[in-house]
């Protein structure tokens, strides 16, 4: 009986460093089942917007008004240049979530050439991946400041 009771309590101890043991240390954002893990390593621009834009600004880029109020990217001029997404994308503004932790250079460049060309938006793409680079914070954890709501 004794041995019996060790065993299980072994086993329980085991699962309890199981279950510690998920990866939790990304954003919360990585944990919602809506953002699945294709969504952080594609380089495509709008496999990228859709899985992690599209909840806000709308698969058309239309923008919503309601628990929160989420500008349009369709057709925004603000898109002209890529300094000014890219900065956004990197590390969030107000209620725009930071994304800069889980996606890379070159996605956020293949996002930024998607906004600027697609979405009814017809710029000329200037993203590079040095200009996201640029963008980033010097220390790689501060981009975890961003306030998830
Ligand atoms: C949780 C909701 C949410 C998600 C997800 C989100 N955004 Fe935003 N986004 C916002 C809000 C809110 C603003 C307005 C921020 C402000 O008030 O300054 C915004 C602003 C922007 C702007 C600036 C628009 C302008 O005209 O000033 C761009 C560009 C943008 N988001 C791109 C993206 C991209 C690209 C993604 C996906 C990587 C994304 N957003 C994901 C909520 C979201």
């Amino acid at each position: 009986m004794k041995t019996i009771l060790i065993t299980i309590a072994a086993a329980m101890s085991l699962s309890a460093v199981a279950v510690h043991a998920e990866p939790t240390q990304m954003s919360p954002y990585a944990t919602d089942a809506s953002f699945g893990a294709e969504g952080y390593t594609s380089t495509d621009g709008e496999v990228l917007y859709q899985t992690l834009c599209a909840g806000c600004h709308m698969p058309d880029g239309s923008g919503a008004v309601g628990a929160g109020k989420y500008p349009a990217l369709k057709g925004n001029a603000n898109l002209e240049y890529s300094a000014y997404p890219i900065t956004l994308i990197v590390n969030g503004q107000a209620a725009m979530p930071a994304f800069g932790t889980f996606l890379n250079d070159e996605q956020v460049v293949a996002l930024t050439t998607y906004l600027q060309t697609d979405l009814g938006n017809d710029f000329e793409p200037d993203a590079t991946a040095e200009a996201v680079a640029n963008a980033r914070p010097a220390t790689p954890e501060d981009t975890t400041k961003a306030e998830h709501e």
